[in-house]
């Protein structure tokens, strides 16, 4: 059927015809992008917003950077797609480039088309290596929405598609603000976390486990970093039942905790590392898996039983290339420390002076949380896990009038801005969160 649409808005049209992600359908209101530019995203109406959220996590090298647009535009003249089976200098150079950045060891790369699907080959692998079937993962996590993935998600995300959760075994990792293990400092709740997944495991029976999926900061499930020596606890633990340390770095990597990937920052060499979003900032879809020489040597005259039709797409591969090398010729990477450890640290802590409302300021470079509550005695979360609150939409949409776009999740603010962002910007998105915080104090009950 043929529907006359010339007389309707582009939020008509779009309301009309396209289903979204993780919502309620009736209830959306999305903004109507026109265009973007470095740290900006400007509407239809030609209102402007400070992008505090890369999006997704993902525009590490912030929008429209003219290298990768440039790349993209002369690798489509040339060659826009192949068949996986061919080889291309695109892909090639985008594996060698990511190889370059990781651990010692680090054998090839598996290309795929995002996070989630990133996830679900690291764990074939894992489990055709090992010749095992269960994965464990932490409980506030997030890995994707397929599934497997979904499955291994540690959070409410999981609940509507949990399938018994199909060889997946759940654990409590380090989290002092809300310790599972009562924990009074980040020493205890390391060695109690380490011990508790070390029990599991013996009691789960460890001939039975695969692999151990982490993310090595979590991101969507609260950016809670990991105490020191948490990541080598694992390893270890992993090292004694020959278990896959499968290092998700989907959101942490690529700069956004001011080192290209975060295990590096534990002195950790995971076994598979699955990436995405900041490797190319999501310019064209993009993700993959990085592989030891172990697993790389078990497919040796194996098949490997997976595949995909853009596994190293030209496009996305040359985009990749691009963000990789504009990062370092542009000292990305530092630059996302020194925001972390000079601007973000200090500000969002003394913003805890202010509001009331901050019940716990966590993060590194620039990958940071604000955790809110209505009390910080009880530290009564402003909106309920697994949900959202008046108070907290209240907050989003007091951001959206000051004119910044905030990453939200339950009763928590995340501060993800490009790694590329200058002092300048991130002191102008702090006075507009400041604002917006200041607009909601009447929340507190404490
Ligand atoms: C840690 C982590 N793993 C996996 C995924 C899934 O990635 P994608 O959405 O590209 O499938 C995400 C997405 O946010 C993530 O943060």
């Amino acid at each position: 059927m043929t529907i006359d649409r010339s007389t309707l808005s582009h939020f008509d049209r779009e309301r009309a015809s396209v289903f979204h992600s993780w919502s309620a359908q009736a209830t959306l209101n999305p903004l109507m992008v026109r265009d973007t530019n470095g740290v900006y995203v400007t509407d239809e109406d030609g209102n402007t917003y400070l992008d505090f959220s890369s999006q997704l996590v993902n525009t590490n090298i912030g929008h429209q950077h003219p290298a990768v647009v440039k790349a993209i535009q002369d690798q489509a003249a040339l060659l826009c797609t192949i068949a996986p089976q061919h080889g291309n200098i695109a892909r090639i150079e985008a594996a060698e480039k990511i190889l370059d950045h990781s651990f010692e060891g680090a054998a090839k790369v598996f290309f795929t088309n995002g996070g989630t699907e990133a996830v679900e080959h690291a764990v074939r692998m894992a489990r055709l290596h090992t010749g095992r079937h269960k994965v464990m993962a932490q409980y506030r996590s997030y890995h994707g929405a397929t599934a497997t993935s979904i499955n291994l998600t540690g959070d409410p995300r999981r609940w509507p598609s949990d399938t018994a959760s199909a060889g997946v075994v759940h654990f409590f990792g380090p989290f002092l603000y809300r310790s599972v293990f009562h924990a009074s400092n980040e020493q205890e709740e390391c060695e109690r976390a380490l011990e508790n997944l070390e029990r599991t495991i013996q009691f789960e029976g460890p001939s039975t486990i695969a692999a151990i999926i982490l993310e090595s900061v979590p991101g969507t499930a609260g950016i809670m970093v990991p105490p020191a020596g948490f990541l080598q606890g694992v390893r270890e633990i992993c090292d004694r039942y020959g278990i896959v340390y499968i290092a998700d770095e989907v959101m942490a990597g690529f700069g956004r905790t001011g080192s290209w990937f975060a295990y590096q920052q534990h002195g950790v060499t995971p076994d598979l590392v699955t990436f995405a979003k900041g490797v190319n900032s999501g310019y064209l879809p993009l993700g993959g898996v990085v592989i030891n020489e172990a697993i790389c040597e078990t497919f040796a005259n194996r098949v490997y039983p997976g595949g995909l039709t853009y596994s190293g797409h030209p496009l996305a591969c040359a985009s990749a290339v691009a963000a990789i090398t504009a990062m370092e010729d542009e000292g990305m990477i530092e630059n996302a420390k020194m925001i972390g450890e000079t601007v973000l640290a200090p500000a969002l802590h003394a913003m805890t002076e202010k509001h009331m409302l901050i019940g716990d300021v966590r993060g590194v470079g620039v990958f940071w949380a604000l955790e809110l509550v209505s009390d910080r005695a009880t530290k009564e979360p402003l909106a309920p896990y697994g949900g959202t609150s008046p108070a907290m939409s209240e907050l989003v949409a007091a951001c959206r009038r000051e004119g910044l776009l905030i990453f939200s999740n339950f009763n928590r603010i995340h501060v993800v801005p490009p790694c590329n962002i200058t002092v300048d910007e991130v002191n102008e998105g702090l006075a507009r969160l400041d604002r917006a915080l200041s607009s909601i104090s009447s929340a507190y009950f404490g």
